[in-house]
């Protein structure tokens, strides 16, 4: 608790500026995906609090369910990859069948809260920060609201939130109503109404459908993936039951061989079928950031902002803000 502390006041300190001073409301909003997850380990109170010292507009949490129905923040139901499971609950592990394969690991759904409660968090890319592993606990969505009021009050302006159901088809088929108890747990932070600083994301259609049909005054985004159709026919499906989408970065800059390409006009042509868009994910390593924009993340995240992305997910939103404030030309 000392450490978290002194970490969090630091950060705190070393941000005053950069909180204060925010970009033209021109450019996208900056969301801290799984927190300042080039940081700290993901989905973690303490990641998404440095999201929001560095500047993030919004917090990004997937979640899964646990045994007894509470929506935990991970990425993956199989919980060995972020956090210190196998060293904690040895005697958990098992084999499930996934899309049709067999996976051996330790699973959100066989771990009751109390559980949950006695893993810490681990940073899954060996490339990043490894220090503070085991030292954080694995929030709820409960806690993730807490933190996000706590941390609009702290920091004078209203922070958003932007949460993720992951394996929502797993979870409906084992009769885990997980839309409704997200739904019930935003209605509890009265976030479900007109204006509130909310939107929902899923790559399950149905769940994005439920949740837009739930929270009619929340905006509902569909998350695609590299391979999906974005067809003007296709666009105009999703508008039937979203409000927009998540799209990887590659659908709106192709990528070969390290190069960005020439911008595609799916932005555009979303906007044109009233769909927002939101690409992902940012990131400034090697391993990740094209070659072509020669180690310098603002020339993509300029780029974006002149492609006239709505929001931009990012593991860093210090560099975003730094790009918008400091490199980037005003959109128009
Ligand atoms: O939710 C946007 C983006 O986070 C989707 O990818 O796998 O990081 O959840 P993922
Ligand atoms: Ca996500």
């Amino acid at each position: 608790m000392i450490i978290r502390n002194v970490i969090i006041v630091a950060a705190l300190l070393a941000a005053t500026s950069a909180s204060a001073q925010r970009p033209s409301d021109k450019f996208p909003l900056i969301i801290g995906h799984r927190g300042a997850s080039g940081y700290l380990p993901d989905h973690t109170i303490e990641a998404y609090e440095l999201a929001v010292v560095q500047g993030a507009d919004f917090i990004e949490p997937d979640f899964v369910a646990s045994k007894d129905g509470y929506l935990f923040a991970r990425h993956e139901h199989e919980l060995s990859r972020t956090t210190n499971v196998a060293e904690v609950f040895p005697e958990k592990k098992t084999k499930k069948m996934l899309d049709g394969k067999f996976v051996e690991g330790w699973f959100s759904e066989d771990l009751t809260h109390d559980e949950f409660k006695k893993l810490r968090a681990r940073q899954p890319f060996p490339f990043r920060d490894q220090s503070h592993n085991d030292m954080y606990e694995i929030p709820t969505l409960a806690e993730v609201l807490g933190a996000r009021a706590s941390l609009s009050r702290a920091h004078k302006r209203r922070i958003g939130v932007i949460p993720e159901l992951k394996h929502a088809d797993y979870f409906r088929a084992m009769n885990f109503a997980v839309e409704g108890w997200m739904v019930q747990i935003m209605e509890a932070w009265a976030l479900d109404r007109a204006g509130s600083p909310l939107i929902t994301q899923s790559f399950d259609k149905t769940s994005v459908a439920k949740l837009n049909e739930m929270m009619p005054n929340i905006q509902a985004i569909q998350l695609l993936d590299d391979k999906a159709d974005v067809s003007d026919a296709a666009l105009a499906g999703i508008k039937k039951y979203a409000d927009g989408i998540g799209a990887p970065k590659e659908l709106i800059v192709p990528v070969k061989t390290g190069q960005a390409g020439k911008p595609t006009d799916l932005i555009a042509r979303a906007h044109k079928a009233g769909l927002a868009v939101y690409p992902y994910t940012f990131r400034p390593e090697k391993q990740f950031l094209p070659a072509s924009y020669g180690g310098d993340p603002a020339k993509e995240y300029c780029l974006f902002a002149s492609l006239k992305a709505d929001g931009i997910f990012t593991d860093t939103p210090d560099l975003a803000l730094k790009a918008f404030l400091k490199s980037c030309p005003m959109p128009g």
